[in-house]
């Protein structure tokens, strides 16, 4: 059966766990997947701009001894002569075994699978969800905390717009006994709908502030995000939020010590560099991950047995 991953959801708790061991069977044993994907094709068709997402997607899948193909802004594809996405994504599902697609327009890649004869896979719709970066989350956080339960976590900077933030929230929903602290500005709220279908039809507890400062000591993990430019009606409301929060290490003088401070990056100025150097900084770490998990979803997705 076609399997497309549009959401996070459309992968069960018992998926993403397999996904996990496969990526860490795949950490420990590169050589055995080297082969895995040969005379496989994977097609990235980015109709917005990305480094880590198409790359770690094209990496992964060179890394499995496929090839890639595809496009990296809309501009140089049919789109530019008034094709529709439906169009593109049929042509390039008659090319390749399997497509990363990123649009700007949430709902594009649920719309475009509906013309695909391969899987399809959502690397970012809009400010809807980005279900990779949200398994590259999870990896990391397994990685530096050894579990997916039982946590407190702080999403903070742009909830609003974040795409990574709202299927990190729904994913996380999904494990026993997370304290979500949502840290924003009032007008960068995580949206009702995400809060709605994650957080109140399961009955889980959070808590919404402003302050980063005042949570901090409690937090085992710190999501940071970037406040998402692009997606603004208008400059003066970006120029007002844009610096709302900075993190410093003197910020992390009240944090526990072993604080987890993820980023899915870019970063623009709300991470100091300085912190890069604290222990407790896995942002790095998480761009590396993001290589073995997408590994580890294209076996899946082209029913490739693994080893793990
Ligand atoms: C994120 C995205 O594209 O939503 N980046 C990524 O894929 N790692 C976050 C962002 O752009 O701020």
């Amino acid at each position: 059966m076609l399997r497309n991953i549009i959401d996070i959801t459309d992968l069960t708790v018992e998926e993403i766990d397999q996904l996990i061991a496969t990526a860490e069977d795949i950490l420990a044993n590169p050589a055995k997947y080297q082969d895995a994907c040969a005379h496989k094709q994977l097609a990235t068709l980015f109709f917005e701009p990305s480094t880590r997402t198409r790359l770690s997607f094209e990496s992964a899948m060179l890394a499995l001894g496929g090839s890639v193909l595809g496009f990296s802004e809309a501009a140089s594809s049919s789109t530019a002569k008034g094709e529709t996405v439906g169009d593109t994504v049929h042509t390039v599902s008659c090319y390749a075994d399997i497509i990363a697609m990123r649009h700007p327009k949430e709902g594009a890649p649920y719309a475009a699978a509906q013309f695909s004869e391969v899987p399809i896979i959502n690397a970012g719709d809009g400010g809807h969800n980005h279900p990779t970066q949200t398994l590259t989350d999870l990896l990391t956080i397994h990685r530096e905390k050894g579990r997916l339960d039982n946590f407190t976590i702080g999403f903070c900077g742009d909830l609003k717009f974040g795409r990574t933030v709202h299927s990190l929230v729904n994913a996380l929903s999904r494990y026993e006994n997370i304290r979500f602290v949502l840290i924003s500005p009032a007008e960068l709220k995580l949206p009702r709908y995400v809060k709605e279908e994650a957080l109140k039809k399961r009955g889980i507890p959070y808590e919404q502030t402003e302050s980063l400062e005042e949570v901090m000591p409690k937090l085992d993990i710190l999501y940071m995000t970037r406040v998402q430019k692009e997606r603004f009606f208008n400059e003066e409301d970006y120029l007002r939020l844009k610096d709302s929060y900075i993190l410093t290490p003197e910020k992390l003088a009240e944090a526990k010590p072993d604080l987890s401070i993820l980023h899915p990056l870019p970063r623009v100025n709300e991470i100091s560099v300085a912190v890069d150097k604290d222990p407790r900084a896995a942002y790095w770490k998480q761009v590396k991950n993001g290589k073995f998990i997408r590994m580890a979803l294209i076996l899946k997705l082209l029913n490739i047995p693994t080893f793990s």
